[in-house]
């Protein structure tokens, strides 16, 4: 008698897949213009020079939302490429319209989980920027393991970094940021650019997003945190 396969191995998630109000805009950036900006989800490995035509500095934003951080990014370094990981279409769809509107070709983006398209499809020392703002907090005790900052994706944000490359991350979540510290100051070859244990100054290229207002106007802080790759 055959025994039945175990069941497949479900990897934690850090978001839920919810496809959220579209407006008729963003449905339409994202049949238009998704084609000629996705990362096709082929499961190949990303090659950067053939993605964007040649060679520059490479930065990748986790969980861009609606692209606003995404998009002033990549407007105010033409000389840097950026891909964009996000699975909230909507927000996609928004991203792509401001990349369109600005006439941006330095922007790719995937919808793919992040974890998964940074462990299968990247590189090892491929990035010189990751940026990482206000994920979600997933505040109740029971949901911690489904949040994105952990110590096993930490080593791979690390490995995709080149040596001097930055990891950027912003939260309005106090008991997160703390998390991030405890996560981040026990990886090694990641070193707190601000000093042991420390918060960031709010770097120069984070705009306020959406979350951000959010988070203030519940009352909330916000804390910035900034690694090195050694
Ligand atoms: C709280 S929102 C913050 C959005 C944006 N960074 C901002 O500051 O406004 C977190 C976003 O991360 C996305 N996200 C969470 N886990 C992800 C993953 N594994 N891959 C891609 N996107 C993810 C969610 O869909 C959500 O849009």
């Amino acid at each position: 008698m055959t025994q039945a396969a175990p069941p497949a191995h479900r990897p934690i998630r850090s978001f839920v897949r919810r496809e959220g109000r579209i407006t008729a805009a963003q449905q339409q950036a994202l049949e238009q213009l998704l084609p000629r900006y996705a990362i096709p989800a082929d499961g190949t490995p990303v090659e950067p020079a053939a993605l964007f035509g040649r060679s520059a500095p490479l930065g990748l934003e986790i969980g861009f939302g609606d692209g606003a951080h995404l998009a002033a990014l990549a407007q105010a370094r033409p000389d840097w490429d950026f891909i964009g990981l996000e699975v909230y279409r909507p927000g996609v769809g928004k991203l792509l319209q401001a990349v369109a509107a600005q006439g941006l070709d330095n922007v790719r983006v995937s919808t793919e989980d992040a974890q998964a398209f940074l462990r299968e499809r990247l590189a090892p020392a491929s990035l010189d920027a990751i940026y990482i703002q206000f994920p979600d907090p997933w505040p109740k005790k029971r949901h911690h393991k489904r949040r994105i900052v952990q110590a096993d994706f930490a080593l791979v944000l690390r490995d995709r970094l080149k040596p001097g490359g930055e990891l950027q991350l912003a939260t309005d979540w106090a008991e997160y940021a703390e998390h991030m510290l405890e996560v981040l100051e026990a990886t090694p070859g990641l070193r707190n650019a601000t000093g042991p244990r420390a918060f960031s100054p709010r770097p120069a290229n984070r705009i306020r997003t959406k979350f951000e207002t959010r988070g203030q106007r519940l009352g909330h802080g916000v804390y910035d945190l900034v690694y090195r790759r050694d």
